[in-house]
């Protein structure tokens, strides 16, 4: 495997460096990592934390593309090497580690939560949902922030301000709600968010949960035209 490695401040560039590791036909990058880390050099940073493609903490470059390294296996890649880079476009703390908080306030500016209109019910109050309700927004909602699909969208690879797949998806999860009283036009009509993608569609390929971002920004572009036309249209 060659893996990046580098310290922001100390050193001037990443540099990749080799090591020798099994190939079990079993192994997931992630485990060829572990075994780095364990056996060869203990001072590799990388994340991880539920080695079963839930916690999305693991997301990194493996030979060129965002991947989860918990379920992309070595045997993939022949007798190598597997080169193991940082998701691209972030900032990187050290080695495999980048820096998320940027993208964390992306997820909180799009109001994830349930808005509704200044009522106020007690907190018991169910609201029931239909089967075809749940699945109106159902695919979004599997979304387990893994960063893949910022790393594989080249608008937000040139321009860090640019909302991004997950982040609009997320949004959507919650327009598409039944239960949700908002649109969120405020912060998914601008030339920073649904009107600066192009499309490429390399967010949905990217996604190992088979959320359509791409989907979600199309969409969304349909709702903010017919809005303008039609002030009282949200959905
Ligand atoms: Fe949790 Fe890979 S370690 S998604």
């Amino acid at each position: 495997m060659e893996v990046s490695r580098y310290r922001p401040g100390e050193d001037d560039e990443p540099v990749l460096q080799g090591y020798d590791v099994p190939l079990m036909p079993d192994w997931a990058v992630l485990d060829g990592l572990n075994y780095i880390k364990d056996r060869l050099d203990g001072s590799l940073s990388y994340r991880w934390s539920c080695r079963m493609g839930v916690c999305g903490s693991c997301g990194m470059t493996v030979n060129g593309e965002p991947r989860l390294t918990c379920g992309t296996f070595l045997t993939e890649y022949g007798d190598g090497p597997v080169r193991i880079e940082p998701l691209k476009g972030f900032p990187v703390i050290r080695d495999l580690v980048v820096d998320i908080d940027d993208f964390l306030a992306k997820l909180s500016s799009v109001r994830p939560w349930l808005v509704r209109d200044g009522e106020d019910l007690p907190l018991t109050t169910e609201y029931a949902q239909t089967p075809e309700q749940l699945e109106a927004y159902r695919q979004y909602s599997m979304c387990i922030n893994c960063l893949l699909c910022y790393s594989a969208c080249p608008v937000y690879v040139l321009d860090p301000d640019f909302l991004g797949p997950a982040a609009i998806a997320l949004a959507q999860r919650y327009n598409l709600d039944s239960r949700d009283m908002d649109d969120r036009f405020d912060v998914l009509n601008l030339d920073d968010a649904v009107w600066g993608c192009t499309f490429v569609g390399e967010c949905t390929r990217a996604c190992p949960k088979h959320v359509d971002p791409a989907e979600a920004i199309q969409r969304y572009k349909l709702t903010a035209a017919l809005r303008s036309v039609l002030p009282w249209s949200r959905r």
